[in-house]
């Protein structure tokens, strides 16, 4: 099968979250199964830096908003994927991916609607023509409406990695994208009264994906369905949840250059010094004998920060040790800066994205916390497991088809799960801080953690059935 994909985000060198490390991974994972597969993404300042995409000599016409509509293509290869970036600087030559300081850069619609049209574009010239084409997230949710309001014999999928970004605009906007007015109906694009990128998605897409199977049925009801729940409800026949993988050859702590030292199953002296290292490198006062906590995180409010910021003050009472590497909403870090400040010996925060220090915190600290109170998938909690951090983490999507609780008595199950409010955390950190005083049942549930097989491979045959739903 041929399938092109399109998404704003691909990892190392244009990333802000999970979304781009899945484009860096399940498209090769497919084409290693045999298919064609080529991916289209902005050239964004950090890929056109990275050399890994050649100019050609291609430029290709994008009918629609804005001034001369044209895009020149860079190309590269990866893992057997065909690359496709879209040169467009006035655009995508930018310091970030999607804005500054919390706010979105004003012309996203113009951004991402190009970003659209110019990938449909590109499908008629790609060769072989793709049977699917599957778009990710709400940045290239024009991508269906595009494909049938040219009558393209391709069909289209829509994987949907958080609901809680959807592209909305106003409704005088929709003459600016170039589609036909009937789009703008409530079978289409429009959705209480505005334009809606994800909602058009939904809507108009022969198959609709999710990340995890816990977050296709959550996404369904009111609490978790971010307005969406009934179009999704709607549209459930054709919706299905896939649960992502992890790289796990890039994420291995068994080779990862960014660790002081390396370690596996069976061979765990390489950790300790890990978790020394992270002790120094984030200048908190040695734990001797006191859990290290540690967080990855975008920082927002759904991923349960403030959460931790609330129980902050409380673990460090308790002795525990709190380092945490993230970046978003303003007002989020400022308070943790306020956290470090006040408890210098015991939190940690660092602001801002730093890849070798994720990966550092995944192997140095003792446990992973990740309260999300909405979590498609969360590729972070699978990461920590790999390199030995025992997840404690809300009971929420993908959380709850990844981490297992554990039991003392069969010694089976991974980590903790709760229920992502402050009473909810602070009993799982009471379990945590339990399970800690016992080296024995640590150490069981570190190995199950790691010795987890997270391949993309196993999401393979579930894109499989869907894409042939749609072909055969
Ligand atoms: P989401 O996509 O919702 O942010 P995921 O858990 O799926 O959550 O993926 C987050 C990805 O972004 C992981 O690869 C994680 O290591 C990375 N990440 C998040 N914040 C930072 C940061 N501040 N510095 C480095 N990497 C980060
Ligand atoms: C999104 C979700 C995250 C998921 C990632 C990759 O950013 O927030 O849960 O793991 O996409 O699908």
């Amino acid at each position: 099968m041929n399938i092109l994909f399109v998404a704003a985000e691909l990892a190392p060198h244009a990333k802000v979250g999970g979304l781009a490390d899945v484009m860096a991974a399940l498209p090769q994972a497919l084409a290693k199964a045999g298919h064609g597969v080529s991916l289209v993404v902005p050239l964004h300042r950090g890929l056109r830096r990275s050399g890994e995409f050649r100019q050609t000599e291609r430029e290709i016409e994008v009918p629609g908003v804005g001034e001369g509509r044209r895009a020149r293509i860079w190309e590269g290869e990866r893992g057997g994927v065909s690359l496709f970036a879209l040169e467009r600087d006035d655009y995508f030559d930018r310091a970030q991916l999607y804005g500054e300081g919390g706010v979105d850069y004003p012309d996203s619609l113009e951004r991402f609607s190009f970003l659209a049209r110019g990938a449909v574009e590109l499908a008629r010239y790609v060769e072989p023509t793709p049977e699917i084409i599957q778009v990710n997230d709400w940045h290239v949710g024009l991508v269906p409406a595009y494909v049938k309001a040219l009558g393209l014999p391709i069909r289209t999928v829509c994987t949907v990695h958080n609901l809680g970004y959807q592209g909305e605009f106003p409704a005088e906007d929709f003459r600016r994208v170039g589609l036909p007015e009937g789009v703008f109906r409530p079978e289409g694009v429009e959705f209480y009264g505005k334009m809606n990128f994800l909602k058009g998605a939904i809507a108009i897409a022969d198959a609709v994906t999710t990340v995890s199977p816990s977050y296709a049925r959550e996404i369904q009801a009111e609490e978790r369905g971010h307005g969406l729940h009934e179009v999704l409800r709607e549209h459930g026949g054709k919706l299905n949840g896939i649960l992502n993988g992890i790289d796990m050859v890039e994420w291995n702590p068994a080779t990862d250059g960014a660790l002081k030292k390396n370690f596996k199953v069976g061979s765990m002296a390489g950790r300790v010094e890990c978790r020394a290292a992270l002790e120094k490198e984030m200048g908190i006062e040695p734990a001797n004998g006191r859990p290290i906590f540690g967080m990855v995180t975008r920082l927002t409010r759904e991923k349960g920060v403030d959460l931790v910021w609330a129980g902050a003050e409380e673990l460090a009472r308790r002795g525990g040790r709190l380092v945490v590497l993230g970046a978003g909403d303003p007002a989020l870090e400022e308070e943790g800066k306020r956290l470090a400040q006040l408890h210098p010996k015991r939190v940690a925060v660092r602001l801002g994205y730093d890849e070798g220090l994720a990966r550092r915190i995944f192997a140095g600290a003792d446990f992973f916390l990740m309260p999300s109170r909405s979590e498609p998938c969360g590729l972070t909690q699978m990461y920590a497991m790999r390199y030995g951090a025992i997840p404690v983490v809300g009971n929420v999507g993908g959380l709850r088809d990844t981490v297992e609780e554990w039991d003392g008595k069969t010694k089976k199950g991974t980590g903790f799960l709760f229920v992502p409010t402050a009473e909810g955390l602070t009993g799982g950190l009471d379990r945590a801080l339990a399970i800690w005083d016992e080296p024995a049942m640590m150490k069981a549930a570190r190995r199950n953690g790691m010795s987890k097989d997270w391949s993309w491979g196993a999401a393979v045959p579930s894109y499989e059935k869907v894409y042939r739903s749609l072909t055969s």
